[in-house]
């Protein structure tokens, strides 16, 4: 192996009430030795990291207020990019200074085995061969850590769950987040029609350009929830949507349930207004869980769709390879293409991450270490 240098990496060395206190009292950035080749297996690769994504799950999980907790001290970053520094002896097909991506379903603070404090806030990482792709068809660093969660998410809840099919219409809220961005690209791929909600005008002219049809402001008063059924059933000729993508939860949900078609399919991704479904410092209990009203549900004939990514995964792993596939393969073809909008050097992670907190990112916000 070549010699590195002493590199850096954050680390959360304990559970925050909230994230705002994990990322402000509990993260901090440290030295990171680099590994001794003689300590790693022979199926493992060491990685330098060139981009890391700041996902909304990294900030949930220093609070423990996501499903999935890591034992602190750990590093975060689902998801990260790189180059091949160092192969063990049983890998093939990888090349030092190969440009590279970590599968974080495989290795980092969402997987399940003993690569999980492998966390992309660092100059490194060393993850099992298995967890590392090559980076397809012309994405940078900072796309291509933006891949995987975002688009598997987005696919798994419109066409494993959703079945949406060519010229039906999707509502989607949160569309300028991470995984919404990445659902408006998928729907108009598969040929749908896509409207799209989120509360800044800036943002949703990205959201425009970026592909969605029609754009849609469900921002009232102060925190409030501007209603938007009206202009929703307008842009359907009176129908209302087939499909509704939710990562918003709370009075979006609520007010969604009044512009869609009857039997439309509604899909559960998450609760970006409502993150406090657990109480914090990883303790569990969903005090303060979305609820959506029955009678709605059965006089429309809807079904309400739970579109977990990662969950689904575990219980049927037949459902990864053919969506893995599909989305490497639009990525190589150019046909997926991650938008990221904010990028902050390692050090200054705290920022990074408040950014993406307080809903000033559209796509993606990457680290460079
Ligand atoms: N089902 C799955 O497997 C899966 C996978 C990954 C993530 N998720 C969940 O999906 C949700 C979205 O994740 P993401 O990665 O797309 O997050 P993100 O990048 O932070 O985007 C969330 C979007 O929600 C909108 N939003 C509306 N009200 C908000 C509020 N009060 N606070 C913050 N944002 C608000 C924001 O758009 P505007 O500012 O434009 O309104 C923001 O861009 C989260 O709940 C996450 O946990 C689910």
């Amino acid at each position: 192996m070549r010699s590195l240098p002493i590199g850096r990496r954050v680390v959360v060395s304990e559970l925050g009430e909230t994230p705002e206190d994990g990322i402000e009292h509990h993260t901090a950035l440290e030295d990171q030795p680099p590994p001794d080749p003689a300590t790693l297996s022979p199926r493992d690769v060491l990685v330098v990291i060139k981009s890391a994504s700041v996902g909304w799950v990294d900030l949930l999980m220093t609070s423990g207020q996501y499903q999935h907790v890591p034992e602190p001290p750990y590093t975060p970053g689902l998801e990260y990019a790189g180059v091949v520094a160092w192969a063990g002896a049983e890998v093939t097909g990888l090349a030092v200074d190969q440009p590279v991506l970590v599968d974080g379903f495989r290795a980092g603070p969402r997987s399940l085995g003993a690569y999980q404090k492998q966390g992309g806030f660092a100059s490194f990482a060393v993850v099992p061969a298995e967890a590392v792709l090559p980076i397809p068809g012309a994405l940078t660093f900072d796309q291509a850590c933006n891949l995987l969660g975002n688009y598997e998410t987005a696919y798994h809840a419109l066409v494993t769950r959703g079945r949406l099919r060519e010229g039906e219409t999707v509502l989607i809220h949160g569309a300028s987040g991470s995984t919404g961005l990445a659902a408006v690209h998928l729907a108009k791929l598969l040929g749908a029609k896509v409207i799209a909600t989120g509360r800044s005008a800036a943002k949703l002219a990205v959201v425009k350009e970026q592909g969605a049809d029609h754009v849609v402001s469900c921002k009232g008063e102060g925190e409030a929830v501007r209603p938007f059924r009206e202009e929703v059933k307008a842009l359907t000729g009176g129908a209302g949507v087939d499909v509704v993508y939710d990562g918003v939860g709370g009075d979006v949900s609520l007010e969604s349930l009044r512009c869609v078609k009857f039997g439309a399919r509604f899909l559960i991704v998450g609760w970006a207004s409502t993150p406090y479904v657990a109480r914090g410092k990883g303790q569990r209990g969903a005090p303060n869980a979305n609820v959506l009203p029955t009678n709605l549900i059965m006089m429309k004939g809807l079904d309400v769709l739970g579109c977990p990514a990662v969950i689904s995964t575990v219980h049927d792993p037949s459902l990864r390879p053919p969506r893995l596939r599909q989305i490497l393969q639009w990525a190589s073809e150019g046909k997926v293409s991650p938008h990221v909008s904010h990028v902050f050097p390692l050090e200054r992670f705290r920022e990074a991450m408040l950014a993406k907190w307080r809903g000033e990112v559209i796509g993606g916000c990457v680290l460079h270490p």
